[in-house]
């Protein structure tokens, strides 16, 4: 059997030990430190040099996942991971990317795997009903509109900038072209904008206000300044949700100023739009019904094992004419009847997996009452984290608290050096996982409650930390 292909039994015995493997990780994760103290190269030093030149039985890798990997990972399924947003894992959705790498199928074209298409659409069309999003989001509603999933919120945007530089100007001169962000928008934003082939001085920074969300007067000047000077604005993103403090830009508000100046309007709720599977906070969708196209990953905080974003346009045709090439090789009956969607058209890559499987189980595991139970008890420890701050006066907010975030800094002397410390003193002990950022130009530290295993006990656990280091 060494070095011949694994044999559907041995297969089914040894995935039993991995699955095994992996449910003995999950139990002990909170055992281990979040982010062991290790140096660059302590990984790398551990494997052999070379590739092995014959093969061997793969019962041996578990130890070294043991004794190499796991020594060397940031533990983000802790439940005292609360650092940048989460990427919170469930067994439904590795189970679902189990199947999807078993069946191996590419489902570039519609005909190159129906079921992998099918499913997407309707999972898409699941989501609209799930966060209530506008009906022309569906694939169901009139097939203008619809969904699709994409690897990361990056390759979300970057599509969109494609359709919108295309429908403004095809093939042609992108120098005068001109998008817009918050100074607050994530950093993909200008990566999007670069590959698209601008220069970072073509994405226009958009002043924020006191809760760190986009100015929209600042946006119109900006759009009028530069169409004055010739430019031609294309493409604006509201992020909804920001990566610092979860601020939320006023969508309905930049989504009208676009639509009279003729400018796609994004949203990128790439953390944020899955509040929206409770009712109450339904308020993160607000404007999705005036905009081209609007955003989130399922990956970071609904279980949806990473990776899985969420795309809708109002109107595919902008990219799926800016994308589409079809030589004789990808040419097949079904797509010549325009029945059909080819999701190769949605995207970058050509092919792609049966992501659409991760969403599926997952939703069918939880159902719509699971996932919002699940996000409104995390909002409620960001909260309950929030009320401590407040009550304490060593601490101050360095943003309004929102969802399930909160920033803070410390007060009284030195403020800035003892949070920088403070945020230091949590991360090196091992027991928390916090992210420290700047807001304001200083230092605060930032806590997201979301991972799939984090309960009140985890963050009253991290608040008796917090409190220690600070003294
Ligand atoms: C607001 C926002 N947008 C986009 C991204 C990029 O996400 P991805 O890693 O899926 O590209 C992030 C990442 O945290 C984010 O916070």
């Amino acid at each position: 059997m060494q070095g011949d292909h694994m044999t559907p039994d041995d297969f089914r015995r040894l995935g039993h030990e991995y699955v095994d493997w992996v449910a003995s990780y999950w139990e002990r994760v909170g055992e281990l430190p979040v982010q062991p103290p290790i140096v660059p190269g302590d990984v790398a030093s551990k494997l052999p040099a070379v590739p092995p030149t014959t093969g061997e039985a793969l019962e041996g890798v578990l130890a070294d996942l043991d004794d190499v990997v796991v020594p060397g990972l940031t533990h983000w399924q802790h439940p005292s991971f609360f650092a940048f947003f989460p990427a919170n894992t469930s067994g439904p959705g590795v189970l679902a990317d189990i199947i999807s790498s078993g069946l191996g199928v590419n489902g570039m074209n519609w005909s190159t795997s129906p079921a992998c298409t099918e499913v997407e659409m309707v999972m898409l069309d699941w989501f609209v009903e799930l966060l209530g999003l506008p009906d022309h989001f569906r694939h169901a509603h009139d097939g203008r509109g619809g969904g699709v999933l994409q690897d990361s919120a990056s390759s979300s945007t970057l599509c969109t900038i494609i359709a919108a530089r295309n429908r403004v100007t095809p093939g042609g001169d992108l120098s005068k072209l001109r998008a817009y962000a918050s100074d607050q928008a994530h950093s993909s934003i200008v990566k999007g904008a670069r590959v698209a082939g601008l220069a970072d001085d073509q994405v226009r920074s958009i002043p924020t206000d006191a809760a760190f969300a986009m100015d929209p007067a600042a946006l119109a000047e900006a759009i009028d300044a530069d169409r004055r000077a010739g430019f031609v604005p294309f493409w604006c993103c509201a992020t909804v949700g920001s990566t610092s403090s979860m601020a939320v830009d006023p969508v309905v508000d930049i989504a009208g100023i676009c639509a009279e100046a003729q400018v796609w309007c994004h949203v990128d709720a790439a953390m944020a739009g899955s509040a929206a599977v409770c009712e109450e906070l339904r308020w993160v969708t607000e404007g999705a019904d005036v905009v081209d196209s609007w955003s989130f990953n399922p990956h970071k905080w609904l279980f949806t094992t990473f990776d899985c974003s969420c795309l809708w346009l109002a109107d595919s045709r902008p990219l799926v004419d800016a994308l589409s090439i079809s030589p004789a090789y990808l040419r097949n009956d079904a797509t010549e009847t325009g029945g059909v969607v080819d999701f190769r058209d949605w995207q970058i890559p050509l092919g792609r997996r049966f992501r659409a499987l991760k969403p599926w189980l997952v939703m069918r595991h939880y159902g719509a009452e699971g996932l919002a139970r699940h996000v409104r008890e995390h909002v409620r420890l960001g909260r309950l984290l929030a009320d401590r701050i407040l009550d304490d006066d060593r601490f101050e907010f360095a943003a309004p608290p929102a969802l399930n975030l909160v920033c803070f800094r410390l007060t009284g002397e030195d403020p800035d050096a003892r949070t920088s410390a403070l945020a230091e003193a949590i991360n090196g002990s091992g027991q928390a996982l916090v992210t420290p950022t700047v807001l304001d130009g200083r230092p605060a530290i930032r806590i997201c409650v979301g991972q799939t295993w984090t309960t009140e006990r985890h963050v009253e656990a991290l608040w008796d930390l917090v409190t220690a280091s600070a003294d």
